[in-house]
């Protein structure tokens, strides 16, 4: 009987600014911009995202935890004393364990005491919540975004699919009302992401949209915010 091999993942690869990212072999797109991995993801999600909402307690809700990386920016910031977060990450295709100790962002970001707990975070049970340091709670779930179904609960959401030419399924209005639930008032989704279709998907689900100059390789992003009504 004849058995198909799926294609392996390649192992970590280097972006422009020197950090690394991985390249889904399923999906056919990498897990960051090769223009800078670190400096796109402290741009959209820090910066733009979580930044702007101007609390120092947050919930944030990460759509795609993928390898770990605005996890791991958003814990740092905590430990350096800026916020207290908790952070519910949805991943229903989670890295191995074998793949996150390979691509080692913690060495990367200069904080190496991180890699155990960071590992252990990542991979531990769906849906429990783990204390690691430092002023971060986090769980990660399993649930795929199209199936979350939280009211008022966040303040910001990390919304870092992989393209809308990779999974338009991710990207429609149905998804963006979702996110609008999820938010509380005056809370924002950030992305990478500036195409026009998805800012009119936005738009459809009730959210202000602006569009904000883009991370180094990109011209724009957006922001969404979830006003009064
Ligand atoms: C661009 S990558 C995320 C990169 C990640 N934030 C990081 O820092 O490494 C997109 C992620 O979305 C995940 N994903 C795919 N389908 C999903 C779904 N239906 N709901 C939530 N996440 C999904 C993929 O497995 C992948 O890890």
């Amino acid at each position: 009987m004849e058995t198909t091999i799926p294609p392996a993942d390649p192992g970590p690869l280097r972006t422009a600014d020197g950090s690394l990212t991985l390249r889904s072999a399923q999906w056919g797109e990498h897990y960051h911009s090769m223009h800078g991995a670190v400096q796109e993801s402290t741009h959209v999600f820090i910066k733009a995202g979580a930044e702007a909402v101007q609390k120092q307690e947050l919930d944030v809700l990460e759509v795609g935890l993928g390898t770990g990386l605005n996890l791991l920016l958003t814990w740092v910031r905590c430990l350096e004393g800026k916020w207290t977060v908790r952070y519910t990450a949805l991943e229903p295709f989670p890295l191995s364990k074998e793949q996150l100790d390979e691509l080692g962002h913690c060495d990367e970001l200069a904080w190496p005491g991180l890699h155990e707990p960071f590992l252990a975070s990542m991979t531990a049970t769906p849906g429990e919540w783990q204390q690691p340091m430092g002023g971060l709670a986090f769980r990660r779930l399993d649930t795929p975004v199209q199936e979350l179904d939280e009211a008022e609960r966040y303040d910001v959401v990390y919304f870092d699919a992989f393209s809308p030419g990779a999974q338009p399924e991710m990207w429609t209005t149905a998804v963006f009302q979702l996110m609008y639930r999820a938010l509380r008032t005056g809370g924002v989704l950030v992305t990478y992401c500036a195409k026009g279709d998805v800012r009119r998907a936005m738009q459809a689900a009730g959210f202000k949209v602006e569009r904000l100059p883009g991370p180094p390789g990109k011209r724009e992003m957006l922001r969404a915010t979830k006003v009064p009504q």
